[in-house]
């Protein structure tokens, strides 16, 4: 980082100095901020990121930290944590800020007589992370039901753009590795349905979710399914599930799920995914692409 005085970081209301990250993520791993913020309104994301800009300090933001993998050496610079809950329904018409978690956010919409989002039911996160990463199944992405995204562009101006500007591909979006483009809220488009219906739906799209290891410390699916095929079976098939470095381990559930079984370092983490993918590589020439993203590697 620059040497120079951070004062507008230092002051935000409830910043932290040399603050762990690790807690903050599902994988529960990774070393210390600089300085980190919960933020806990659109406004307060705002200013965490204006302040950051103004004394150049290099931040980045966590909704659910579902979907990351953080060094053991933490990040030089400011971690930005967003509690910015907010389901705002109007007629068919959702608008819901990027900090609310994506479970209350689709019970909040089957509750008030929406239906179209049953196939994010079980998927863990914020609801700004899984517009980021276009979160879903492997064939239905979020993006499917958005209208258009409210964001803070590089200039730090809050802008909304429409659902065609935001790139949208399977677990890709312009914001996914943006340093510059945040997300704050989301519109979305939904259709009326009956509560009975939704509800089945919902259960349905949760056991399709069975076999996959829950409440284990883990980051969903660490690789992108490769064109018509799926990374799970593919590492199954390779005979890699339960393999272990350290505390990270290869799930007897799923091939795709590493989970952290005790004091797993971020290290053991990324070293197990590149053997993986050297693996897959050398077995069957497919090229395995990380879903999660590093963090102050
Ligand atoms: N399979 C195996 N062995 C395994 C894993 C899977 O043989 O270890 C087989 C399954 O039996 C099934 C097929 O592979 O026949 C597909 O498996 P699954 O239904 O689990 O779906 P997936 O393609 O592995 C995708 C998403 C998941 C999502 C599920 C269910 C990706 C990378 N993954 O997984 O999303 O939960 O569909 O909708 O697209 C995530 O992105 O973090 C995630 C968990």
């Amino acid at each position: 980082m620059p040497h120079q005085p951070h004062d507008h970081v230092e002051s935000l209301p409830g910043i932290l100095q040399n603050a762990p990250i690790g807690p903050f993520t599902t994988f529960k791993v990774g070393g210390p901020a600089t300085y980190l913020i919960e933020v806990r309104s659109r406004d307060e994301l705002v200013n965490a990121i204006r302040a950051a800009r103004t004394d150049q300090v290099p931040f980045f933001v966590l909704g659910g930290g579902s979907n990351v993998l953080v060094a053991d050496k933490g990040f030089e610079g400011l971690a930005i944590m967003i509690r910015s809950h907010g389901v705002t329904i109007e007629g068919k018409h959702v608008i819901v800020e990027a900090g609310t978690p994506l479970q209350r956010f689709v019970q909040e919409t089957n509750k008030a007589g929406l239906t179209g989002l049953e196939y994010m039911m079980g998927i863990p996160g914020s609801v700004g992370g899984a517009v980021a990463g276009n979160a879903g199944t492997s064939e239905k992405w979020i993006s499917e039901k958005i209208f258009q995204v409210w964001m803070l562009n590089a200039g730090s101006e809050v802008q909304r753009i429409s659902k065609s500007d935001c790139n949208f591909s399977y677990r890709n979006s312009r914001f996914k590795y943006s340093r510059t483009e945040i997300v704050l809220a989301a519109e979305f488009d939904l259709e009326p349905g009956s509560k009975e219906e939704t509800r089945k739906l919902a259960l349905q799209y949760i056991g399709r979710r069975k076999h996959q290891p829950s409440g284990d410390a883990c980051a969903g699916c660490i690789f992108k399914n490769p064109p018509e095929m799926s990374a799970g079976k593919l590492i199954e098939q390779a005979g890699l599930k339960e393999k272990r470095i350290g505390g990270a381990y290869i799930s007897s559930e799923h091939g795709n799920f590493i989970v952290n079984i005790g004091n797993a370092s971020a290290e053991d983490i990324a070293i197990l995914i590149s053997y993986i993918k050297q693996q897959i590589r050398d077995k069957f020439g497919v090229q395995l692409q990380e879903e999660v993203r590093y963090i102050g590697f």
